[in-house]
């Protein structure tokens, strides 16, 4: 199985997001900002929260692992598989590859994280989860 951009696609996790980082998202070595990955970690995270529930707020990022920088111009895609589903909480781990630019040919592992969020209900206080069964989004 592939996926457009050629890469193999992970058994058991699903594609949330895919983007391209621009010059105005590096720091001070001209490489991708990491904030700017906690960003997209923390979106790519709360779409797979998507089939389970309406709204979360985040309420944790741990095991946030930047293994290798991201450049200008790789198409940066971010993987996810829901890992446990609690009450109100629901924890997300999500792995980002990167196809480098100019070598569409290598991916590279650079960052992971496992994020928990709680569904919340229209008052923003936790609500519990309800759909529990897997489905795609
Ligand atoms: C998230 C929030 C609603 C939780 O409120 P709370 O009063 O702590 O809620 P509860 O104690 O009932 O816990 C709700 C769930 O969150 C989990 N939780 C709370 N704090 C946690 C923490 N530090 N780490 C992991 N899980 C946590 C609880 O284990 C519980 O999960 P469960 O129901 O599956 O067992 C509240 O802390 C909040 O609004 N935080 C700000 C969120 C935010 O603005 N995020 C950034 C922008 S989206």
């Amino acid at each position: 199985m592939s996926n457009l951009s050629g890469a193999p696609a992970p058994l058991g996790r699903n594609l949330a997001l895919r983007v391209s980082l621009m010059p105005k998202d590096t720091n001070v070595h001209g490489t991708i900002f990491g904030g700017i990955l906690l960003a997209h970690l923390d979106i790519a995270g709360a779409i797979a929260t998507r089939p389970h529930c309406d709204l979360v707020v985040t309420v944790k990022m741990t095991e946030v692992i930047f293994h290798e920088p991201v450049y200008v111009g790789d198409v940066v895609s971010f993987y996810t598989s829901v890992t446990k589903i609690g009450r109100t909480s629901i924890t997300v781990h999500v792995a980002v590859e990167a196809q480098r630019y100019g070598d569409p040919g290598t991916f590279v592992k650079v960052t992971d994280a496992d994020i928990v969020y709680v569904n919340v209900g229209e008052d923003r206080r936790p609500t519990p989860i309800t759909r529990r069964e897997a489905a795609s989004v």
